[in-house]
């Protein structure tokens, strides 16, 4: 009885409701040809003349976009789980073998699998003294190979691109956690599995063409292009990862404490068969994943932004050497009394807004959001840059400002910092939130204790960027100087080593 009431209630507010405007949609393309090479910017343009909330049409496939934070936790939060659905295009079903957490539509078995794999990234993260010690370990070791290889190509007053071995650098520490491995810098086939991340975004970010005109797909085009890269991609990605996970299977004592992230989740779907054997491969794969690109890409702008603002760096340092002081390094402890990094940290991600639409959704029964009727199986478009750029929250939100997160004793806002959105809201929240901080923090804090970074005189200053899942900056090269020596980094980074082999050894001896 109660049910149908609510049912009825519901019948009559749709009633009420009436469809989002929108611009007129063109016969078969709709309105792709509108979106440009910055789609972030055409919604929020689009949002000044029909409001937060308005529908397009990409090829057959009618969007709702959602502009503001407003509307936004209207539907993520408030309206969870009618908004958690993911669409059912074709390039969303090549990602970790079909069976991935980030592309697969919400389903009682995909609660389950989000419910378990977010309770081990935080179990391998943040969950704790020792995971948190565990992470810092393998951080120190990747910070220590980066800095040597930047330093050493600034030598002279060189300038180097630092990319690829941010890619490498943070592919590394995920590596180390899921599977207990890290590869050189100069290993030219894991360079060449992790350092195709672009082809990624482009395919699946808002906007992309490759699923919402399908037909571009049948004869020559970029689109066509794009799209075989990406099941190529895909199918090398989850090969990688499925061989390892071959292997960690193979290898797992009975009784033997997990290795890596791999073995923990073996042991667990153990306990949990309701979760598919198959699921363990397919979500260590989203886990490697969707660390890779989102991570890279923000130590890039990290960088770009320490270079083109030498007074942000060096106020940076100041509070680091005051708090930290030079005879150890700074650490995950560090983070609360250290608010002018923890502001620029903020800032960056605000400023940048480099995952600026989420991946895409799609409802899951009929709904009204603030007086609109959105039909069930509609694509949602959530406009985070919208958001982090929305005058009415931050003054001046074109300039890059850290000290906006600082109340007047110095302190950070945390009701501020709360309102950047980068991790999207509600059921599809990004599992990764509190990894990729507290890896930003430490890899950021590490730079700027240890070196200093200037930028080339001879490139644009002008903050230039590339569109796809995530926004990264165009190329841009920077001179790395040691303020002192690597010598804490190197000894901190023995002593890691050291205690590794004799907790390994001790683990052999008790088999
Ligand atoms: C600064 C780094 C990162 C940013 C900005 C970021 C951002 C995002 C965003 C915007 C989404 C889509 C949410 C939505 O569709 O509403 C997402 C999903 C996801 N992220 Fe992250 N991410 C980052 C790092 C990571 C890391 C390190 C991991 C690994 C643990 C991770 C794992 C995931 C997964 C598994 C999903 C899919 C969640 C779902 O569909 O339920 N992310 N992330």
């Amino acid at each position: 009885m109660l049910h149908l009431g609510k049912h009825l209630l519901l019948q009559r507010q749709q009633q009420r409701c009436r469809e989002p405007p929108g611009p007129f949609a063109w016969p078969l393309i709709g309105n792709a040809a509108q979106l440009g090479s910055t789609p972030h910017l055409a919604f929020t343009r689009l949002a000044r003349a029909y409001g937060d909330i308005f529908q397009l049409r990409l090829g057959t496939w009618p969007v709702v976009v959602l502009n503001g934070e407003q509307a936004i936790r209207q539907a993520l939060v408030r309206q969870g789980a009618t908004f958690a659905g993911r669409p059912p295009f074709p390039s969303f079903q090549l990602v970790s073998g079909g069976r991935s957490l980030a592309f697969s539509t919400y389903s009682e078995l995909w609660q389950l699998h989000r419910r378990v794999a977010q309770g081990m990234v935080r179990s391998f993260s943040t969950g704790g003294a020792g995971a948190r010690r565990r992470l810092e370990q393998h951080l120190l070791a990747e910070a220590q190979a980066l800095l040597r290889l930047l330093a050493w190509g600034s030598s002279g007053g060189a300038f180097v691109d630092p990319a690829r071995s941010l890619v490498v650098a943070v592919a590394n520490v995920m590596s180390a956690l899921c599977f207990g491995h890290r590869y050189s810098h100069s290993d030219s086939e894991f360079l060449h599995l992790v350092g195709r991340n672009e082809q990624f975004g482009q395919a699946v970010g808002a906007g992309s063409l490759v699923d919402v005109l399908p037909w571009l797909r049948c004869f020559p085009s970029p689109v066509r292009a794009a799209y075989a890269a990406f099941r190529e991609l895909n199918r090398d990605f989850y090969g990688f990862v499925r061989a390892k996970f071959v292997q960690h299977h193979g290898s797992l004592h009975p009784g033997a404490a997990p290795r890596d992230m791999m073995d923990a989740f073996i042991r667990l779907q153990q306990e949990q068969p309701r979760l598919p054997l198959e699921h363990v491969p397919a979500t260590v794969t989203d886990i490697f994943g969707a660390s890779q690109d989102t991570l890279s890409t923000a130590l890039q702008w990290l960088l770009l932004f320490l270079i083109r603002y030498p007074n942000v760096q060096a106020k940076m340092q100041e509070e680091i050497d005051k708090i930290v002081g030079r005879d150890r390094l700074p650490s995950a402890e560090d983070q609360p009394h250290l608010p002018y990094v923890m502001a620029f940290l903020y800032e960056s991600l605000r400023f940048s807004s480099f995952v600026p639409v989420t991946i895409p959704h799609a409802t899951t029964a009929d709904t009204c959001l603030m007086g609109y009727l959105i039909p069930k199986d509609t694509v949602i478009f959530v406009n985070q840059w919208s958001v982090n750029h929305d005058p009415a929250k931050w003054s001046n939100p074109e300039d890059f400002d850290p000290s906006r997160f600082l109340d007047e004793k110095g302190f950070l806002n945390k009701d501020l910092t709360s309102s950047v959105m980068i991790f999207s809201l509600g059921k599809r929240r990004c599992i990764g939130d509190e990894l990729s901080k507290m890896q930003l923090f430490l890899f950021t804090s590490i730079f700027v204790h240890q070196c200093n970074f200037t930028a080339n005189p001879n490139e644009d200053p002008k903050m230039d960027f590339t569109y796809g899942l995530t926004i990264k900056p165009k190329p841009f090269t920077v001179n790395v100087t040691l303020r002192d020596s690597l010598d804490l980094l190197d000894s901190a980074v023995q002593r890691l080593q050291a205690e590794k082999t004799a907790s390994e050894n001790h683990l052999s001896a008790n088999l």
